[in-house]
């Protein structure tokens, strides 16, 4: 049985958690691919509201079998706290598989995520300040420590005087920092985080396989998104991971042939967190609306959400970096109240007219963008459940998109809890 993946069609915070717990009703197992404990997925089930961050987000069923794959960064005592988090409301996360080669978020990569964003200045990305990006470049840097380094303190030891050797440098002498001491990282990583993680470590690529051949339903749970990709992103405002779907198989180890579905998801208007272009930003009242009704304050940073109109140029080139099958259009509800709606169908930049993504990220950051308008439906969508009662003006909105971009919209949302969509 082939795989699903989904993925996050804008610069992240979609809702991808919510539709993944929804999707992992018939799924059997749900996999992170890449990103760390940069991403917040929220899921609303029964009144409850869950926070996850490395979890994936099938972990509410008892019937998955949460696993954590080779592209993602794991900050051992966020995966410890979390799992406590679930544990306490009642969530089994026994089953939580980790894959050996992932790799390990260590002290060091937090200080120099801080100590580079200080340095850039008005520059600085707007990171998380999670330690994703040091730990991904020591990765290409062959100097990373891997989950499976947990289970052997000799290796563990050996690999952390590497990467202290070349690390404490760059602190003391490119930062003006104190050197951190191999043996209090040992104590922490060895002694208190090994022996809780050590039950989960598995061998995730051969276990996906036996269960894709043994003909399980397999989801896995792009974090970011698109134009977050390290690759396909607006460089440099991007994470350190390919969120795209390509990142599925190399963050898995599942090859290309074994994924049928790509679902994106996409808000139904356009959010951004940190810095970077955003050619359908809103500085006006209708701006603070989208924040105001839509929540959009980051699920763990708490940072504002910079918002805009939806934006179509976007959305059809997230359609060609990931084959996307179809879209799960999140947040529909937050329109609600407004009177006339505008999505984004072309840029413009010195009478020229874009359709697709200029190559050119300059064009991005100057390009005006070519609205199309469209009549709101002005009513409350929160309680619809079924496609013939939404609303005609709702129904042209999404069809609209469908006609603009050649992918159907098969989930549609109108709240944040579990029960709010509508299947199409
Ligand atoms: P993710 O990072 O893509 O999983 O998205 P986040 O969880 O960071 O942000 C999405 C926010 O929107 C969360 O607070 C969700 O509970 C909420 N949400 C998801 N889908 C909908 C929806 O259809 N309508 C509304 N109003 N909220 C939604
Ligand atoms: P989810 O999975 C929104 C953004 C950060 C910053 C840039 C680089 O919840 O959609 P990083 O810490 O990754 O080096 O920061 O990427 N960013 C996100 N924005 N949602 C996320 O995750 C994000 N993860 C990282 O704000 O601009
Ligand atoms: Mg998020």
């Amino acid at each position: 049985m082939p795989a699903t993946v989904v993925v996050g069609t804008q610069w992240g915070d979609e809702g991808k958690g919510k539709f993944t717990d929804l999707m992992a009703a018939d799924m059997d197992y749900v996999v992170r691919y890449q990103g760390g404990h940069n991403a917040g997925h929220t899921l609303v089930v029964d009144g409850k509201q869950f926070a996850l961050q490395l979890v994936p987000s099938g972990v509410l069923y008892p019937h998955i079998t949460p696993v954590i794959g080779n592209g993602v960064v794991v900050d051992p005592h966020v995966l410890i706290a979390e799992m406590e988090m679930l544990a306490e409301q009642g969530v089994d996360c026994s089953k939580l598989a980790i894959s050996g080669n992932a790799h390990l978020i260590m002290p060091y990569h937090i200080e120099l995520d801080a100590l580079h964003e200080r340095h850039l200045g008005s520059g600085k990305l707007g990171t998380t300040k999670r330690g994703i990006g040091p730990a991904y470049a020591d990765r290409s840097m062959r100097l990373g420590l891997r989950v499976q380094d947990l289970l052997d303190p000799k290796i563990f030891s050996e690999k952390l005087d590497v990467a202290l050797n070349h690390t404490n440098k760059v602190l003391a002498k490119v930062f003006n920092r104190l050197p951190l001491a191999g043996e209090d990282i040992v104590a922490e990583y060895i002694e208190v985080c090994a022996p809780r993680l050590a039950p989960h470590i598995a061998d995730t690529a051969g276990l996906l396989h036996e269960a894709l051949e043994s003909d399980k339903q397999v989801l896995l749970e792009g974090a970011q998104a698109t134009f977050l990709d390290l690759d396909h992103g607006t460089y440099p405002f991007v994470t350190s991971s390919n969120p795209t779907a390509g990142g599925a198989c190399t963050g898995t180890g599942i090859g290309p042939r074994q994924i049928d579905r790509v679902m994106g998801i996409a808000k139904a208007y356009v959010t951004r967190v940190g810095s970077g272009p955003f050619v359908t930003e809103l500085f006006d009242d209708v701006g603070d609306h989208l924040v105001d009704v839509g929540g959009e304050f980051g699920t763990n940073t708490g940072r504002r959400r910079r918002t805009g109109w939806l934006d179509l140029v976007m959305l059809r080139h997230a359609v060609r970096l990931n084959s996307l099958t179809e879209i799960g259009l999140t947040k529909l509800d937050v329109l609600d109240s407004l009177a006339e709606l505008k999505v984004c169908a072309a840029y413009e930049l010195d009478g020229k007219r874009f359709e697709h993504m200029p190559y050119h990220q300059t064009v991005m950051h100057n390009a005006k963008p070519v609205y199309k308008e469209l009549e709101g439906w002005q009513c409350d969508l929160s309680g619809v459940r079924e496609a013939k009662d939404l609303p005609k003006q709702a129904a042209a909105y999404i069809e609209m998109i469908e006609a603009e971009v050649g992918v159907p919209v098969k989930l549609v949302g109108v709240g944040p809890s579990r029960e709010q969509y509508v299947k199409r």
